[in-house]
């Protein structure tokens, strides 16, 4: 089936990453046949969207793509397409705009009245069985119906303040799902946060059914880690009191996913910072399996690769901006 995914804008490349990312984690076999402004379109089976539903942070929409047209010829697009096959029950259009302008409203009026024609279907605007989405992308319409809608309740829920145990400094719920994506582990798999905070990473990659273990010097964060984790309902979980450079497993993890502090002031925080990153890498490489990652955010002025040997190999890169004097680089890091 052919699926487009309408993905968030908030980064040039991340969004597009994490759905890689995702599939190949769930051994979904599939084809990026386009990647655009705001969409993906992918080849993937039809199952796909629901794995997709539950994982991706960067993204609003999937949606099954029917056909695609002109800015000028959608209602003959929409003429060809048998909609018998497609409507059930009540059915709205609804257009979304990824790139572009158009009046939408007398649009959708007229789409809406050749599927009414067509299958008799009762019209709802306000939650109709079936959407039909018209997504706009540039030049083009790609028709579409819905499959699933990516809503952000949970990160407006799991936001660092709304949790029973709340320090500064946390990493926001999305970032934090989009990292443990980028490691590539699935249900099942068993992952590391060995500078875990308030447990933000850890509450994500436990929603996803991933058995988590966290740790960290303070023993007020890991009293808070425990506590934020079930607070989630999470019960899969080992926090420990450790400093990330001695830490040791009885058995090794399938990604470390982390977000290391960033030094303490301005002046020394480079230096004292690549001291923790040399030393943190050096002690994690035993942690991991065979072919595990690594997914880690550091500050832009640290040098990452600098302080790694040949046993790791940064594969992705992306940086994003915090504010004027720091941009945050997350690296995908594997273990060879
Ligand atoms: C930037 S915070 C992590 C934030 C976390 N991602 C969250 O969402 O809450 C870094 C954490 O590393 C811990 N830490 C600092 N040095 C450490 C070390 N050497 N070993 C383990 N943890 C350390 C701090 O106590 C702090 O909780």
């Amino acid at each position: 089936m052919e699926i487009l995914v309408i993905l968030s804008q908030e980064h040039p490349s991340l969004p597009l990453a994490e759905l890689r990312a995702v599939l190949e984690a769930e051994k979904i076999s599939f084809r990026i046949k386009e990647a655009g402004k705001g969409h993906a379109i992918i080849d993937a089976p039809p199952q796909a969207h629901r794995i997709l539903k539950e994982r991706l942070a960067y993204a609003h929409e999937v949606c099954q793509l029917l056909t695609s047209s002109g800015l000028d010829d959608s209602e003959d697009a929409f003429r060809s397409i048998h909609w018998k096959d497609i409507i059930e029950g009540s059915f709205a259009v609804r257009i979304r705009k990824l790139d572009g302008e158009i009046d939408s409203q007398e649009l959708e009026r007229r789409l809406g009245a050749i599927i009414k024609e067509d299958t008799g279907a009762a019209v709802d605007l306000e939650d109709p069985w079936t959407l039909i989405r018209p997504v706009l992308a540039g030049e083009r319409f790609l028709i579409t119906r819905r499959l699933a809608e990516i809503t952000k309740d949970h990160f407006n829920q799991a936001k660092p303040h709304l949790r029973p145990f709340f320090y500064p400094g946390s990493m926001s719920p999305k970032l934090a799902r989009c990292m443990v994506n980028l490691s590539g582990v699935r249900a099942g798999d068993r992952v590391l946060d060995p500078f875990c905070g308030t447990g933000g990473i850890l509450i994500e990659a436990g929603l996803m059914g991933i058995h988590v273990i966290g740790a960290d010097i303070d023993w007020k964060m890991v009293e808070g880690t425990e506590q934020n984790l079930r607070h989630y309902g999470i019960t899969d979980f080992k926090v420990i009191r450790s400093d990330a450079r001695n830490l040791k497993l009885q058995e090794p993890v399938n990604a470390i996913v982390t977000d290391p502090p960033y030094g303490i002031s301005a002046s020394t925080a480079g230096e004292e910072s690549e001291k923790l990153y040399r030393e943190f890498l050096d002690s994690a490489h035993p942690l991991l399996k065979d072919e595990g990652t690594i997914c880690m955010a550091a500050p832009h002025y640290i040098d990452l690769e600098a302080l790694m040997d040949e046993r790791f190999h940064v594969r992705e890169k992306y940086s994003i901006r915090m504010h004027r004097s720091l941009t945050r680089v997350i690296r995908v890091i594997e273990k060879i």
